[in-house]
């Protein structure tokens, strides 16, 4: 492929992590044979420590030296399921457990003296605000109330889980300092944390951690290093330093510490609300929050249903549940990087399994749709994790058809990444169904158009893409139309079909609102082609690496990224690959390293493409 050139260095596929103004300094710290043999692998791949109190002698790295991936570790027993194994309508519960008491750490009694004896005050300075959402609450005909813990001084809860374990380390120990993995949030709360109670702090985060997250933890005194490209690579340096050096190594979710710390939030609305409460919406991740929440309400107010919400796509408590086992994602959704977790805890399973009532799942155009209504309500923006309890609540509301009682949703973070704002714009409608992506084909005649346009009618067409083609196929429009009502949308598609004219509705189909709408026009016949999309690591060097598996064995014939602000960028690529070299293209594409998905039978593919 020749023609592939990006007009200028701003994509982060090929710019560099760091400019010459960072404080960054490559490690070379001494470890025990082991772990010396990982650290210099890593370090081997883009590896850096930014340290708030170096500011000289640092080293720039614009070119990592190429490596061996240091060693994944992931536990060998545990199911491997699909996230696409378990999907449903939107708003139905998933997941429901048997409730069956297993023993654990401790006993659900224990939790509940814990959360009452929880240290997270010394750092929370109050209450977080149980406020009405009173635009959402008329349209749903529910009072829907938000637990704003997007309002905390680190913006997430992930501060009180990450402090009441610290603060409850012996002296000696929180002298040795605390290091932890995380790509976000979690980070945030240990590096305040130890700021507040005066200890060392090391954060690992992945090497493709936004930079807006790796400085907002560095402004708060802590050394991070940036390590790896997955949050695995990060845990596995994390654990394996704490070892070495003597430190606590602070989990994100599993940990008795962390999960009574996160149940602060639940003993707070249970004193915060005056009225009965039909449920609370509760994002999940690992589940350190939604177990911390139940295991507190469930004891004081069984009453009270506790419902999880995860993305469609990064469901590893729904399919927990449902197996009644502890599974492994084998793929999961980036978009609400704060839950895309493949395996949750282990005590939060065990506490999930004993006491929640379910699991709703919501989709991506679902969540941004709750980041709008939450702009429209209180004038703030949820970072797509933050937002997932909103459309979890809604979606179930409309569901089971609840009416005049009151929900609660924990808005959970608003660490937003600024540049993903386009993505979430473009969604936001569609996700609350004012807008349909649709496709026509007509004859390529004169007056065609005309007659397209007659039948679309008063109907507000928000986006158009056509472009002529010389060849005999008929011609083909991608555009959006805004909609008040489903029946809109129907009438339109009929008066369609009645004058011949095929109408196709694109609304639900993530390729097309990724890629094919912005790739309109470029249909050609090609053979053998395969498409693909492959989640590029954000990285220096991820281009070269795919073109160095494919390409010159293979010609490129289309190549589609579109940053949106996740730490994987979503590429579509198609390959001419003849089918007697489909098993030699899928090694390849499996020893790259890469997620990968085969998108050559996609039904918009062939419409738009071909
Ligand atoms: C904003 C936000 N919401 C929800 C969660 C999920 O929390 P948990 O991992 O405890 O389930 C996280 C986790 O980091 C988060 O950052």
């Amino acid at each position: 492929m020749e023609a592939l050139r990006f007009a200028s260095s701003h994509s982060p596929l090929l710019r560099p992590k760091f400019t010459t103004n960072d404080n960054v300094k490559a490690v070379t710290t001494t470890a025990s044979n082991k772990s010396r043999l990982f650290v210099s692998a890593t370090l081997s791949k883009s590896m850096a420590e930014i340290s708030p109190l170096q500011s000289s002698t640092n080293t720039s790295l614009k070119e990592p030296l190429a490596g061996p991936t240091p060693p994944r570790r992931q536990s060998p027993q545990l199911l491997s399921v699909s996230p696409a194994s378990l999907q449903c309508p939107p708003g139905e519960l998933v997941g429901v457990p048997d409730h069956t008491v297993t023993d654990g750490e401790l006993s659900a009694m224990e939790y509940l003296t814990n959360v009452l004896a929880s240290k997270v005050y010394d750092i929370v300075p109050r209450d977080t605000p149980l406020e009405l959402a009173p635009k959402l609450s008329e349209r749903l005909g529910v009072n829907v109330w938000l637990k704003r813990e997007d309002l905390l001084s680190v913006f997430s809860f992930k501060l009180r889980g990450a402090y009441n374990m610290m603060a409850k380390l012996p002296k000696e120990q929180l002298e040795r300092g605390v290091i932890c993995s995380s790509a976000g949030n979690h980070a945030q709360g240990v590096a305040l944390s130890a700021r507040k109670l005066g200890c060392d702090a090391v954060i690992a985060m992945p090497s493709t951690t936004p930079e807006i997250k790796w400085k907002a933890v560095k402004a708060l005194g802590a050394m991070v290093v940036l390590v790896g490209d997955s949050y695995d690579e990060a845990q596995t340096y994390a654990k394996e330093r704490a070892e070495k050096e003597g430190r606590t190594f602070i989990p994100p979710f599993d940990h008795p510490d962390i999960i009574a710390g996160q149940g602060t939030v639940g003993m707070e609305i249970v004193r915060q609300m005056n009225g009965p409460v039909d449920a609370i919406f509760v994002p999940i991740g690992g589940g350190g929050l939604i177990a911390g929440i139940a295991a507190y309400v469930k004891r004081v107010s069984p009453e009270v249903k506790i419902i999880g919400v995860e993305p469609s796509d990064a469901n590893a408590m729904a399919l927990s549940l449902h197996h009644n086992q502890r599974v492994v994602l084998d793929q999961v959704g980036g978009f609400a990087d704060g839950v895309a977790v493949k395996v949750v805890g282990e005590e939060t399973f065990r506490l999930c399994k004993e006491l929640v009532d379910g699991v709703v799942l919501v989709s991506r155009d679902a969540i941004c749709a709750s980041i709008k209504d939450m702009f429209e309500e209180k004038r703030s923006i949820l970072e797509p994790a933050g937002a997932l309890a909103l459309a979890g609540a809604e979606a179930y509301c409309k569901y089971y058809g609840l009416k005049d009682v009151n929900v609660i949703a924990i808005t959970s973070g608003a660490n937003m990444n600024f540049d993903r704002l386009r993505l979430v714009t473009e969604l936001a409608d569609v996700g609350r169904q004012r807008e349909a992506v649709l496709a026509t084909s007509m004859p390529e005649v004169p007056g065609s158009f005309k007659q397209f346009c007659e039948l679309v009618g008063r109907m507000n067409i928000t986006e158009f893409k056509y472009r002529y083609h010389s060849d005999k196929k008929p011609a083909l429009v991608l555009y959006s139309v805004g909609l008040h009502t489903p029946l809109e949308l129907e009438a339109m598609m009929e008066r369609m079909e009645s004058s011949k004219l095929k109408t196709i509705n694109m609304t639900n189909d993530d390729l097309v609102k990724d890629h094919l709408r912005h790739l309109m026009g470029g249909r050609s016949n090609v053979q053998n082609e395969v498409l693909c999309r492959f989640i590029f690591p954000e990285r220096q060097g991820a281009l070269m690496k795919f073109l160095g598996a494919f390409s010159p064995r293979w010609n490129i014939t289309l190549f589609h990224y579109r940053g949106q602000g996740e730490i994987g960028a979503n590429v579509l690529v198609g390959i001419q690959v003849a089918s007697t070299e489909m098993d030699e293209f899928q090694n390849r594409a499996r020893s790259l390293g890469y997620e990968y998905a085969v998108e050559t039978s996609n039904e918009a593919f062939q419409l738009l493409m071909l």
